[in-house]
C-alpha cells in the first residue's frame, strides 16, 4: 500500500445522475485488484474519501466512478491535472475457477466492471444483474455489457428492465448461477446472504484512516468477532458478517 501523487488525465464525466468518472494515469494500475478501493485526498477535507476502482486499463490508467452527495465529493468534479492517493486498500473480490453471477446496486457497481473484466479473462461465463432506483441512475451498462455473457436491470419504479429489486430480476430471468461476488446497498446484500451460499459481498462504510487503524468500520461476524470493513473487508464471504 502506497501513498502517491499522480496525473488526472480526465474527470468530471457524466455517466449517471450525480455520478461522474475520473481516470487517473498511476502506478497503482499495476497492482490493485478488482474490489480494492483507493483513498482518494480532497484539498481542504481532512478525511480522505474511499472510492473503489471500477477499472485498470492496459495504459496504467484507474478509473474511478463517485457520486456526489457532499461538499467534498462535489469538489472532486474540480480536481484536474495533481490528485493524491493512498491504496490499494482492502482485500478485493476473490477470482477463482468459476462461473460468476455479479449482483450490484446503485454505486455499488463500478467494482463489478473489473471483476467481470477478470473472469472473461479467465474463459468463464459472466452473468450481471444491476439493480438501480429509476432508469436515470443506471450507470456502466454499455461497459458491463461488454464483459459479460448476460446482463439484467431492475429499477424499483420499472422504468429499465424488471420492476423491483435485483433479486426479481433474478427470479424473472432464471438467472441460474450459484457462485455470487456483490456490492450495493445494505438491503441488498441482505437479500443475497439470505438467498445465496457461495460467493462473496463487499460491504460499505463510513471510513475515518481506511487502513485499519480507528476502528471506525467494525462489524461483526456471527461469533462476535470485530472486523474491520477498510482491512479485513470491504470483502467478505457471504454467511461471515451480520448484516
Ligand atoms: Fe479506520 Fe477502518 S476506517 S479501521
Amino acid at each position: 500500500m502506497m501513498k502517491v501523487d499522480t496525473g488526472i488525465i480526465k474527470n468530471n464525466t457524466y455517466i449517471g445522475k450525480d455520478v461522474y468518472k475520473m481516470e487517473i494515469q498511476t502506478d497503482l494500475a499495476d497492482e490493485v485488484q478488482c474490489g480494492q478501493f483507493v483513498e482518494v485526498e480532497v484539498p481542504n477535507y481532512f478525511l480522505r474519501r474511499p472510492i473503489s476502482v471500477c477499472e485498470v486499463k492496459e495504459d496504467h490508467t484507474i478509473v474511478l466512478v463517485y457520486k456526489v452527495v457532499g461538499d467534498g465529493t462535489r469538489f472532486m468534479t474540480t480536481m484536474h491535472d495533481e490528485i493524491s492517493l493512498f491504496g490499494p486498500c482492502g482485500n478485493g473480490f476473490p477470482v477463482v475457477d468459476e462461473d460468476v453471477l455479479l449482483i450490484g446496486g446503485g454505486v455499488g457497481v463500478p467494482p463489478l466492471l473489473q471483476t467481470a473484466k477478470e473472469y472473461k479473462k479467465i474463459g468463464k461465463n459472466v452473468s450481471v444483474v444491476v439493480g438501480f432506483n429509476t432508469k436515470e441512475d443506471a450507470i456502466l451498462i454499455d461497459e458491463l455489457k461488454e464483459y459479460s455473457d448476460a446482463l439484467y436491470i431492475a429499477t424499483m419504479d420499472g422504468s429499465e428492465g424488471t420492476k423491483g429489486t435485483v433479486i426479481d430480476a433474478i427470479n424473472e430471468n432464471n438467472v441460474d448461477c450459484e457462485y455470487v461476488l456483490s456490492c450495493g446497498p445494505l438491503p441488498m446484500l441482505k437479500a443475497i446472504n439470505t438467498k445465496y451460499k457461495k460467493g462473496c459481498i463487499s460491504l460499505e462504510a463510513r471510513m475515518a484512516c481506511g487502513i485499519g487503524a480507528c476502528m471506525g468500520c467494525v462489524v461483526k461476524d456471527s461469533e462476535g468477532n470485530s472486523l474491520r470493513v477498510c482491512k479485513d473487508g470491504p470483502v467478505f464471504p457471504i454467511g461471515k458478517v451480520m448484516l
